[in-house]
C-alpha cells in the first residue's frame, strides 16, 4: 500500500478551485490533506475563506481545518476575477454561511508552523491561487524549505500568451513578486500552466457525463461547470471552459497522464506591459538554471475519466 501523501491546498476558490477541492476529497487513500489556506484572487479573502469552508460542508469534510490568509497582493493592487468566477466566486452553487468553521490561525502562520513541525521533504504544497501565503511564509522563516517535498501549481503560460493580459495568466500577475520568490526558492516545483490547462476543456459530452451523476459533490461540480464555461464560450467561443486548478490534484493522483520537460521559467516583475509574464526557457537557449517542471501536454480523456470516477466515490456517501 503506497503511502499517503500529506498536502496542504492553498487556494481562492473559485469555481475551478472547488472542483480540485472535490478531486482531492474524493481521494482519502492517496491524499491527506493537512490544510485548505486560502488568499485573495478569483473574489476576496473574505469570499474564498467562505468558499472553502462550504466546499468542505459540500463533501462531508468536517476534518479539514480551513485557514484565511492574505488579502491583497505583496506589493500590488489586488485584482480579481468575479466576471468569470460570479459575484461569490461559486457561480451555480447556492451560498449560505457555512457549518465549517474557519479557524483563527492566519494562514501564512499555519502554513510556517505545520511545515516546521514536519520532517525534511514531507509535505506537498498544492497551490491554485495568488502565490502571495507562500511567498510571505519561505520570508517569514526560510527553514520551512527543507520540509517541502514539492510544489505543484497552477499558473503561468507559454504559447498559451495570458488569460488576464496578452501576456500574462491570472495567479502570476496577481502576485508576480510573490510567484518570483516562489521560483527563486531551489524547490522540486511542477508547474501547470494554461498550456496544459487549456487541453481539459469541459466539453459538453464531459458535463452530460457529470450531469447525469446524482450525488451531491457530483450536483455540485455540474452546476458550477454550466456557468464557468459561459465566459469562456464568450470570451473564446471554445467549446468548453479549462478546468485549470484540477491538473494539480490529477497530476498528484496519475502524473502518467501528463508531460513535463525541466525548463527555466522566469516571471515579468518590472514591466508594465508584460508583469507577471512567465519566460518559460523551453529550448533551453539561455543560460538561465532549470528551476522547474513545465508540465505542457496532458492525456484528455484519461483526465476526464480520472475526475469523473473520482466524483463517482462520493455516491455512498449521500
Ligand atoms: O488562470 C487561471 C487561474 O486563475 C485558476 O487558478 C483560477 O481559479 C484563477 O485562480
Ligand atoms: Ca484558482
Amino acid at each position: 500500500m503506497k503511502k499517503k501523501i500529506p498536502i496542504i491546498i492553498d487556494c481562492d476558490p473559485g469555481q475551478d478551485d472547488a472542483i480540485n477541492l472535490f478531486l482531492a476529497m474524493s481521494s482519502p487513500a492517496e491524499l491527506e490533506i493537512i490544510g485548505i489556506t486560502t488568499v485573495a484572487g478569483n473574489v476576496s479573502i473574505s469570499l474564498t475563506s467562505r468558499n472553502a469552508r462550504i466546499i468542505c460542508d459540500i463533501a462531508g469534510r468536517p476534518d479539514i481545518p480551513v485557514f484565511a490568509g492574505s488579502a491583497h497582493p505583496m506589493k500590488r493592487k489586488l485584482v480579481t476575477a468575479e466576471h468569470v468566477h460570479g459575484k461569490t466566486g461559486l457561480n451555480g452553487i447556492d451560498i449560505y454561511e457555512p457549518v465549517h468553521p474557519l479557524h483563527e490561525m492566519h494562514a501564512v502562520d499555519f502554513i510556517v508552523e505545520t511545515l516546521l513541525a514536519a520532517e525534511d521533504e514531507s509535505i506537498t504544497l498544492v497551490l491554485t491561487g495568488p502565490l502571495t501565503n507562500i511567498a510571505l511564509a519561505i520570508q517569514k522563516n526560510p527553514s520551512i524549505l527543507s520540509k517541502i517535498a514539492e510544489i505543484i501549481m497552477m499558473g503561468g503560460a507559454m504559447r498559451e500568451g495570458g488569460n488576464y493580459s496578452p501576456s500574462a495568466e491570472f495567479n502570476i500577475v496577481v502576485d508576480p513578486h510573490a510567484a518570483d520568490i516562489v521560483f527563486h526558492s531551489n524547490l522540486k516545483i511542477s508547474v501547470l500552466g494554461l498550456d496544459v490547462t487549456y487541453q481539459v476543456p469541459a466539453t459538453q459530452s464531459r458535463k452530460d457525463r457529470i450531469r447525469a451523476m446524482t450525488n451531491e459533490v457530483a450536483r455540485s461540480t455540474s452546476k458550477m461547470l454550466d456557468l464557468f464555461d459561459r465566459f469562456a464560450a464568450i470570451k473564446y467561443s471554445s467549446s468548453g471552459a479549462p478546468l485549470n486548478d484540477p491538473c494539480t490534484i490529477a497530476y498528484l493522483l496519475k502524473p502518467e497522464l501528463f508531460t513535463g520537460k525541466q525548463c527555466n521559467l522566469t516571471v515579468e516583475t518590472e514591466s508594465e506591459l508584460t508583469m507577471g509574464h512567465t519566460a518559460i526557457d523551453f529550448w533551453q537557449v539561455t543560460d538561465r538554471a532549470v528551476n522547474v517542471n513545465w508540465v505542457y501536454s496532458v492525456d484528455s480523456n484519461g483526465f476526464y475519466d480520472l475526475l469523473i470516477e473520482r466524483l463517482s466515490r462520493f455516491d455512498d456517501r449521500f
